[in-house]
């Protein structure tokens, strides 16, 4: 432990020549088009930072990663690092066959030889690495909902790193970051991990950590990708770069991570420190409930809160970095300091803002006191996040086919445009499948392709401070909850659930559509032939049977006021 990190790690690139070759060889190869998580796993396979991995996990090493945290050489490694594609193109392929990896753009990144194509169970995968086959653990509805069904093994040709053209100076490969730290002369260095702004409870747990462990400080945030609904990373960095004077220039250092986290607790820490110690890092911290994925279905702690320092722990010398643990820091009014939660006394006042509080405060233009943060901190996150009642929001009524959606969503637009102050765009079912969806049918797959176009006009609607109106069916319930995930990264997302019953929307058939259904003239027509999930918590159930539209229009606004969406 404490290795001087002299030597570089491996990497999979090829030189600057080859590259040129590669790229033009590989312009006739099959070619895949990497998600952005997958864009993230291939930077960190390429550039190192996922060292010993010589490219996605095959078959063999995925199975023992799941199971026991090994690859099949013994080696630790906690989380499948897989390449997940779709059947149509894992069918188009032949063993052994090279595939040309594509940024979103179509760069090509990377060449990939593919020894093994398998189909997953992911059910074990969940259970066995993320604890629970639980949807509410962001990288298991992940799995299920957003990972295709195939996984694709082999080793991969690194040809160039994909770009990114913010921060570009305060990125670092594992062997920039350890040539920075052999050009500083630094032997000894502890990393932070966060995927939140840093307060003043992070700052003394960093310098703690860094007088403990006699070290110099790497603070070492995630760009990649966090949790759902996490602060965005431009407005996380320029927090950052806002406090990082508050430290020794000469002992700290800081650079941004594209890791695409999964939350799993335990095993993620362990996968943490695995990085780290490829990007020359000595010893890591590890505090309460790393990362923690939140609650799961039934509103327990998925992972006890110190579970991933014990799993740590257990395998540090492997690991090769030295945990510093932490205990929650809280502040301690007596002695106006930040103290570890667990080394202080009966009778003192102990101040604490959770991270829910702190949202709360900043929703609602509430103040956030100095013991808590940096003013330049609060400062830019409240320009990110303005108080609720100015930001954009979504309002989502899902329904059946003559539920009354249309309605009421059209009363709802007409009293928010009386409110005034924000603009309003109704993406009304019918009028979307006119001008967004003409082509499509509706298939499960033609619906959710319908539900998701909504859900990124909403989205952009909600990003720019704008009101988004949205009446379809929408009858499935990941598909309303990917688009729920969408609008949370910009603002609130509340979901309507018009539950005028089945029979009360044949009764009344409208459209005259019901009838045509039953007589098996309209094919998977929800309710008749085709399913409706009733949403599970929806934030408000309309009951439209003998209550009138505009009383129904009344209600979302009474609920949009509890929200602090529009000001009471
Ligand atoms: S979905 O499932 O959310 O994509 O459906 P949506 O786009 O909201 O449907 C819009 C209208 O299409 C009419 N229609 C059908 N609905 C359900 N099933 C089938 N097979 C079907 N065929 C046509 C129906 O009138 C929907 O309008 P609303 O406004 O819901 O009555």
């Amino acid at each position: 432990m404490s290795m001087p990190n002299l030597a570089p790690v491996p990497e999979l690139y090829v030189s600057y020549e080859s590259a040129q070759k590669l790229k033009v060889e590989a312009g006739d190869l099959p070619s895949w088009d990497l998600t952005p998580r997958q864009i993230c796993d291939l930077e960190l396979l390429m550039n190192g930072g996922f060292n010993p991995l010589k490219g996605f996990l095959n078959e063999e090493d995925y199975n023992g990663v799941v199971e026991n945290m090994r690859l099949a050489d013994g080696s630790l490694w906690p989380m499948p690092i897989t390449l997940d594609v779709s059947q149509a193109f894992a069918d188009s392929l032949e063993p052994g066959q090279d595939i040309a990896l594509r940024d979103q753009e179509g760069v090509i990144l990377a060449i990939m030889s593919v020894t093994d194509s398998w189909t997953p169970n992911k059910a074990r995968e969940a259970e066995k690495v993320f604890g629970a086959d639980d949807l509410a653990h962001p990288a298991v509805n992940y799995l299920h909902n957003e990972a295709g069904p195939v996984y694709l093994g082999g080793p991969v040709t690194g040809i160039q790193p994909p770009m990114h053209y913010d921060f570009r100076g305060r990125r670092d490969t594992p062997n920039e970051l350890r040539a920075h730290f052999r050009k500083l002369g630094w032997r000894r260095v502890v990393a932070f991990q966060t995927r939140n702004p840093l307060h003043r409870a992070h700052q003394e747990l960093t310098f703690r950590a860094a007088k403990e462990a006699q070290a110099n400080l790497l603070i070492h945030p995630i760009v990649g990708m966090t949790k759902p609904g996490d602060v965005d990373h431009f407005t996380r960095v320029r927090c950052y770069e806002a406090v990082l004077d508050k430290y020794p220039a000469a002992t700290t250092s800081m650079s941004l991570l594209s890791l695409a986290m999964r939350m799993a607790g335990p095993r993620e820490a362990v996968w943490h420190g695995l990085i780290r110690g490829n990007h020359g890092v000595t010893h890591f911290i590890v505090g309460r409930d790393h990362a923690g994925p939140g609650k799961n279905s039934a509103g327990e702690d998925f992972y006890g809160p110190y579970d991933a320092q014990e799993l740590y722990k257990a395998h540090e010398a492997e690991i090769g970095v030295e945990m510093v643990p932490f205990k929650h820091m809280v502040y301690v009014q007596e002695r106006a300091q930040y103290e570890p939660a667990d080394e202080i006394e009966e009778g003192v006042t102990v101040l604490n803002i959770s991270g829910t509080e702190l949202r709360r405060r900043l929703a609602e233009g509430l103040e956030i006191p100095e013991w808590f943060s940096f003013p330049e901190v609060v400062a830019e996150l409240r320009k990110t996040r303005p108080p609720r009642a100015q930001q954009g929001f979504t309002v989502f009524l899902t329904g059946l086919s003559g539920s009354g959606k249309s309605t009421i969503a059209n009363a709802l637009m007409v009293k928010l445009m009386e409110m005034g102050g924000r603009p309003v765009t109704l993406l009304d079912g019918d009028v979307v499948r006119k001008h967004l969806s003409s082509e499509l049918g509706f298939s499960k797959e033609h619906r959710d392709i319908n539900i998701r176009r909504i859900g990124y006009v909403a989205s952009e609607i909600t990003k720019n401070g704008g009101i988004a109106i949205c009446a379809p069916i929408a009858p499935y319930t990941a598909t309303r909850r990917a688009v729920r995930e969408m609008i949370e990264a910009y603002g609130a997302f509340c979901e309507v659930h018009v539950a005028t019953s089945l029979e009360e929307c044949e009764k009344r058939d409208r459209k005259g559509l019901y009838k045509l259904a039953r007589e098996g003239k309209i094919k998977e027509f929800t309710g008749i032939s085709d399913p409706y999930e009733v949403p599970e918590n929806p934030e408000l159930v309309l009951d439209t049977e003998g209550v009138d539209v505009d009383n129904c229009a009344h209600q979302v606004l009474l609920k949009l006021e509890q929200m602090g969406l529009v000001a009471g």
